[in-house]
C-alpha cells in the first residue's frame, strides 16, 4: 500500500493587518484584554479584491512550487472552508480552473476549523487506496466577511488566510500515518452562521436579524475544546501505534492560547512542543493548522523526519487529529514553474467559455 507524503506546503495571507487597537475603535475592548484572554495581537483581513479562492490559489501555487509539481499532475483538489466564495460552484473548482489543473477532480469540504484535518485524511486515504497519486489539500477562509464587527465576543477572534499541502504517493514509509475524525451535532447551535442557507435563505428580514453573522457561545466552545484536544491527540497516536514521546511537534488549531495551554496540561507536554502563531493571525479557522505548519517549516523549526500531530476542533461540533512524519519534497529533476500554468489556465478557461458560447448558438438553432 503506498504512503501519502506531504511534499509541498504554502500559505497566503492578505496584506492588510488589523491590530487589537484597531478593533478597540469599533467595540468596547482593549489590547490587554484580548491578549490576556486569547493570546491574539493582530489578524490579517482580506481586501476588496481578495476572497477565499484567491488566497487558496496563492497558497496552492506556493505549495506546488515546493513540491516541484505541475498543476496538471494533480489528481484531486480538496478545499476545506466555512467561508467559500459561493455556495456553489465549489471554491476547489475555482482553484482548479485558475491553476490549470486539468486532470483534477475538485470539491469543497465543510468541517469548520477541523476541516483541514478531515481533508488531509481524505486525500491521504485516496492515495493509500491506490486510486490517486497526487493531491492538493487547501484550507482557506475569509471569515472577516461573516464577522459582526459590533460583537466584541467574536470580532476579536477571527482572521483571514489560506494554507495548502501537496500530498504524493510513495512506497517509502512516511507521511500521514493515522487520523481520527469526530462530530457531535448536538452542539451545532454553539457556533453558527444561520442565514443564507436553505433553512434561512437571504431576505431583508434575515439581514436585519443579523443571521448572516457568526454567532458563538464562547464559554461552551471553550469547554468543549479543552476537553477534546488532548483526547483526539491520544486517539490518533494509538491508531498509529505511537506514543507522545515519539512526537516532535504538535500543531494545534490556533483559536485561543488558553485552549492550547489546557491541551498541553492535559497531555503533560511542555508548551515548547506546540507550534503557536495565533498572536499574528488570530483564528483563521481551517487555515490555521497549515499556516502554522508552513511558518514552522520555513523557520527551520520542523525538519525532515520530524513526527507531528495536527489537532483541531470547530463548529459542528467537529474535532480530529492526525499523525504524520514530515519528509520534505521528493527529489526531482529540473524545475517546473506552476505559476506559469496559471496563465495557461486562464487562456484555457477563456477558450472553454468561448467554445461553450459558440456551441450554445449552434445547438440552440437545432433545438
Ligand atoms: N473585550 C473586553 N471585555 C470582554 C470582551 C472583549 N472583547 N468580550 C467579553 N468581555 C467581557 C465580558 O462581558 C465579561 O464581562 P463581565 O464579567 O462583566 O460579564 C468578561 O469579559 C468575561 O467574559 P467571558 O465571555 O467569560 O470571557 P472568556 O474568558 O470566556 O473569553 C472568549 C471569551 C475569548 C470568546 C473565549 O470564551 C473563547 O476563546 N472561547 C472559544 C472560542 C473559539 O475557540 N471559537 C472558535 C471555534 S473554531 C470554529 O469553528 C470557527
Amino acid at each position: 500500500m503506498p504512503y501519502a507524503h506531504i511534499t509541498g506546503w504554502g500559505m497566503a495571507v492578505p496584506d492588510k493587518i488589523m491590530t487589537n487597537d484597531d478593533i478597540s475603535k469599533l467595540v468596547d475592548t482593549n489590547d490587554a484584554w484580548i491578549r490576556d484572554r486569547t493570546g491574539i495581537g493582530e489578524r490579517h483581513i482580506a481586501g476588496e479584491n481578495e476572497s477565499t479562492a484567491t488566497l487558496a490559489l496563492t497558497a496552492s501555487i506556493n505549495a506546488l512550487k515546493v513540491a516541484n509539481l505541475r498543476p496538471t499532475d494533480i489528481d484531486l483538489i480538496i478545499c476545506s472552508s466555512s467561508s467559500p466564495d459561493f455556495i456553489f460552484p465549489a471554491t476547489a473548482c475555482l482553484v482548479q480552473d485558475q491553476l490549470g489543473a486539468t486532470k483534477a477532480g475538485a470539491f469543497d469540504l465543510l468541517a469548520a476549523c477541523s476541516g483541514f484535518i478531515y481533508a488531509t485524511n481524505m486525500a491521504a486515504q485516496a492515495i493509500r487506496s491506490g486510486s490517486i497519486k497526487n493531491a492538493l489539500v487547501i484550507g482557506s477562509e475569509t471569515l472577516s466577511r461573516f464577522v459582526n464587527w459590533s460583537d466584541r465576543n467574536t470580532c476579536i477572534l477571527f482572521g483571514d488566510g489560506a494554507g495548502a499541502f501537496v500530498l504524493q504517493a510513495s512506497e517509502r514509509p512516511g507521511g500521514v500515518y493515522s487520523a481520527v475524525m469526530h462530530s457531535d451535532g448536538s452542539g451545532g447551535d454553539l457556533l453558527t452562521i444561520q442565514g443564507g442557507g436553505s433553512k434561512h435563505p437571504a431576505t431583508e428580514a434575515t439581514i436585519q436579524q443579523g443571521k448572516h453573522f457568526i454567532e458563538m457561545d464562547g464559554k461552551e466552545v471553550f469547554r468543549f475544546a479543552t476537553r477534546v484536544m488532548a483526547q483526539a491527540t491520544r486517539e490518533a497516536l494509538d491508531a498509529a501505534g505511537m506514543v507522545l514521546d515519539d512526537i516532535d511537534w504538535i500543531i494545534p488549531h490556533q483559536a485561543n492560547i488558553r485552549i492550547i495551554e489546557a491541551a498541553a496540561r492535559g497531555l503533560k507536554m511542555p508548551m515548547d512542543k506546540f507550534v503557536v502563531n495565533l498572536e499574528k493571525y488570530g483564528n483563521t479557522s481551517t487555515a490555521s493548522i497549515p499556516i502554522a505548519a508552513v511558518e514552522a517549516i520555513e523557520k527551520g523549526q520542523i525538519k525532515s523526519g520530524d513526527k507531528l500531530v495536527l489537532v483541531g476542533f470547530g463548529a459542528g461540533l467537529t474535532w480530529g487529529a492526525l499523525t504524520a512524519e514530515w519528509t520534505g519534497p521528493f527529489p526531482s529533476k529540473g524545475h517546473v514553474h506552476p505559476e506559469q500554468y496559471r496563465i495557461f489556465g486562464r487562456v484555457r478557461s477563456f477558450v472553454r467559455r468561448t467554445i461553450r458560447f459558440i456551441e450554445g448558438i449552434i445547438f440552440r438553432r437545432e433545438l
